[in-house]
């Protein structure tokens, strides 16, 4: 039976906790650390873990270590986890920068451990069935892909987080910590980007947190797409994304919901279709990417997305965020 410990008892950490419940995986809830020491205790309460006095502490009785900070601790944690040949969940993003990514990869690549990543959208019904639609041959090529995602900026609201706005722990806005999803997303669906520009907006005033991004991007296979990412103070707009891709005869929506859609669709015969959550629950069951990483972490196997699909999505936005600092100049998605 797997210990789970948390480094990092937080929102995210929540969210983690009841998707190991619902999993249906016998685990051992172990330590959980968080420098707020209320909040840790909070969390060992509702979870039934045991409130640690430190990192080591959670490191010393688990085998499998989620790490839930903010972004700027993922790297000194999951290279602590490591050395002590745990397996490591970690929330995305890896790091503050593409070279911590590198770097927290490089770690991971080195203990040989089960890792995943938080990309949760890897696994969502909606994502899944839209790529099926997109890769049936009768839909043809891909040709465009409209990315927008909006939320109100999470610095307020359930998100009750202040790092948010601090770029050493945040490491940039929008675009970084939000979007990254999205890259992911984009990739998912039409393959690699590798070519990017950009623009950035500060609406919010806090240094170096871009509250605005739009990008155009160009696939690999020849599809152009562009992907707007916007942090407002519509409090009632919480995370919204809206998907269009246009292939050669048919056209994929993925609207609403992020998990169970509705997906439509309209072919190039007239023929148009929907799956909504009912359908798209009977297509792909009971999703859930905490039981996937437990299982595979018993079983000694990698598990998916792990920690280098997240890397190749930091390459891309290292490459949006070298556009937008150079004013929307082209740059290429540098893969070595
Ligand atoms: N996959 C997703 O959809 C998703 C959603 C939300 C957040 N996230 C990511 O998860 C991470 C955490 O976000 P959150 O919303 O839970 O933030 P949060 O502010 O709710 O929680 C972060 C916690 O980390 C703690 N912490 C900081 N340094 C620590 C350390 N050295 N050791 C232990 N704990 C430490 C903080 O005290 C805080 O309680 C971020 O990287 C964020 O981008 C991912």
């Amino acid at each position: 039976v797997l210990r789970v410990g948390f480094l990092g008892a937080g929102l995210i950490a929540t969210y983690h906790s009841k998707m190991v419940r619902s999993s249906g995986v016998d685990v051992v809830r172990a330590g959980v650390f968080d420098p707020d020491v209320e909040r840790a205790e909070a969390f060992a309460r509702a979870s039934g873990h045991v409130a640690a006095r430190s990192v080591e502490e959670v490191l010393d009785g688990s085998d499998v270590v989620y790490v839930c900070t903010w972004t700027s601790e993922h790297l000194p944690l999951v290279a602590a986890a490591a050395a002590t040949g745990k397996h490591v969940f970690v929330e995305k993003p890896l790091a503050t920068t593409l070279a911590d990514a590198e770097a927290l990869c490089a770690v991971l690549a080195a203990s040989g451990t089960t890792n995943q990543v938080g990309l949760v959208l890897r696994h969502s019904p909606a994502y899944r069935a839209a790529r099926a639609l997109i890769e049936d041959d009768p839909a043809g090529r891909v040709m465009s892909v409209v990315f927008r995602d909006d939320q109100f900026i999470p610095i307020q609201g359930h998100y009750g987080s202040t790092w948010r706005g601090d770029i050493r722990r945040a490491g940039a806005g929008t675009f970084l910590e939000h979007s990254i999803h999205d890259v992911d997303m984009l990739q998912f669906l039409a393959g690699p980007v590798d070519h990017v520009g950009a623009n950035e907006a500060f609406f919010h005033e806090l240094p170096g947190i871009e509250d605005v991004m739009a990008a155009t991007v160009r696939f690999r296979n020849g599809a152009v797409g562009t992907m707007t990412s916007i942090w407002h103070d519509i409090l009632d707009r919480p995370s919204q994304r809206s998907v269009e891709v246009f292939c050669e005869r048919r056209m994929v929506t993925i609207g609403g919901h992020d998990w169970w859609g509705p997906v439509c669709w309209q072919d190039t015969d007239g023929a148009t279709g929907r799956l909504g959550a009912d359908e798209l629950r009977e297509r792909f069951g009971d999703l859930n990417p905490d039981r996937d990483f437990l299982l595979a972490a018993m079983e000694g196997r990698a598990s998916t997305p792990d920690v280098t699909v997240a890397l190749d999505a930091h390459r891309v936005t290292d490459a949006v965020y070298r556009s937008a600092k150079a004013d929307g100049m082209p740059q290429s998605v540098v893969r070595s």
